[in-house]
């Protein structure tokens, strides 16, 4: 297994079956098996087909937030030893950032570790799940509680697979793409809210190309000298301490928000924070807020169920003592690390996401 962070084995391409099959040509003395959901066996599968003979053995997962468990992964060691795969096997991991950090979890716990690729089949996991190497799943509730950090060989991205997606699914890789313009440079998030407000439609998903090139540039930018998150690699959880909890905390309404939509909402409260916390621009913050609220859908969190939010919020992995650590904004491009020590600001900012989503109805 892999542990250096190498973005040269990010391969951005439009010529996914020919680079495949080189790259699986250089490494043919090896056993593959590939790890995909439901969805992408039936759309996504068949588009590389070809690159892998008739009788390849594929372990195909349940579609959801809810599939990404222990039993899961129990079943897919299971796989691994009925088809007796070894240290030297390769696992191939294709689908969204629920397959690649299962798939990628069970990779790099096999026999402690065997070597897998990503071949990442939604915006989300191009920009961001199948990058960088966090491999995970949820517990007892919670997101992303148990987990390795353990390198793919390499990252093959298609736009071929994105015509495959649902708006949801587009809504919620634009989630991580906004958050990785806000933390590191402002043209690009005008960049790319011109390109969702005025010209993006489902059909033109191909016409992405760049935008997630810079997307995930910019998420290596934020790993490569720091893989193991200690440091500069945190701010990338921008978004993440309120976008966890209401991503939890809509589950277990049985109303499950996509991953970068929650993200999307955490990034208006942290944003909120930022106001008070760290003099983020007021205005600006209201720009951006409307902005966000215009693309995305409206929410509406009952204040009663406030203290569940923070409840989950507990949880985060970036807590220190016992106290809410999340990462705001001085400005775009300038996060900071602040301890938020009063939970009535925690309040205040979802009071703010409820009324702003009021006022930004059409
Ligand atoms: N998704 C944030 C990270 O990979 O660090």
């Amino acid at each position: 297994m892999y542990i250096n962070f190498n973005p040269n084995d990010i391969i951005h391409t439009d010529e996914i079956i020919s680079d495949l099959k080189t790259y699986l040509n250089e490494n043919e003395t090896k056993q593959i098996f590939i790890i995909t959901d439901k969805n992408c066996l039936k759309l996504c599968y068949p588009l590389i087909k070809s690159v892998f003979p008739e009788n390849q053995s594929v372990f195909s997962i349940e579609i959801g937030e809810v599939y990404k468990t222990l039993e899961i992964v129990t079943k897919i060691w299971d796989f691994l030893f009925e088809k007796r795969a070894d240290k030297n096997s390769l696992i191939i991991n294709i689908g969204g950032g629920i397959v690649t950090d299962v798939g990628g979890f069970s990779a790099s716990t096999f026999k402690r570790g065997i070597s897998f690729i990503n071949i990442p089949t939604t915006l989300l996991a191009q920009v961001d799940a199948s990058v960088g190497g966090k491999t995970g799943i949820n517990y007892k509730g919670l997101k992303n509680q148990i987990g390795t950090i353990a390198m793919p060989e390499k990252v093959f991205v298609s736009p071929r697979f994105l015509k495959t997606l649902n708006s949801d699914d587009i809504l919620s890789g634009f989630g991580e793409m906004i958050k990785h313009a806000l933390i590191y440079n402002e043209k690009h998030y005008f960049e790319l809210i011109n390109f969702i407000k005025n010209e993006f439609t489902e059909k033109k998903i191909i016409n992405l190309s760049s935008l997630i090139n810079e997307s995930v540039n910019i998420k290596i930018h934020f790993v490569k000298n720091d893989v193991t998150e200690n440091g500069i690699r945190k701010m990338l959880n921008f978004g993440h301490t309120f976008g966890h909890a209401l991503e939890s905390y809509f589950f277990s309404k049985k109303k499950p928000v996509k991953h970068g939509i929650a993200v999307i909402y955490g990034i208006i409260c942290e944003l909120w924070l930022s106001v008070k916390y760290v003099n983020f621009d007021k205005e600006k913050f209201t720009k951006i807020a409307g902005e966000l609220l215009n693309i995305y859908p409206k929410i509406f969190i009952p204040e009663d169920e406030f203290n569940l939010i923070f409840g989950y919020m507990q949880y985060d992995k970036k807590n220190k003592n016992n106290t809410i650590q999340t990462v705001l904004l001085k400005d775009v491009g300038f996060p900071v690390i602040q301890r938020v020590p009063d939970k009535n600001d925690i309040f205040e900012s979802l009071q703010v996401l409820n009324s702003l989503s009021k006022e930004n109805i059409k």
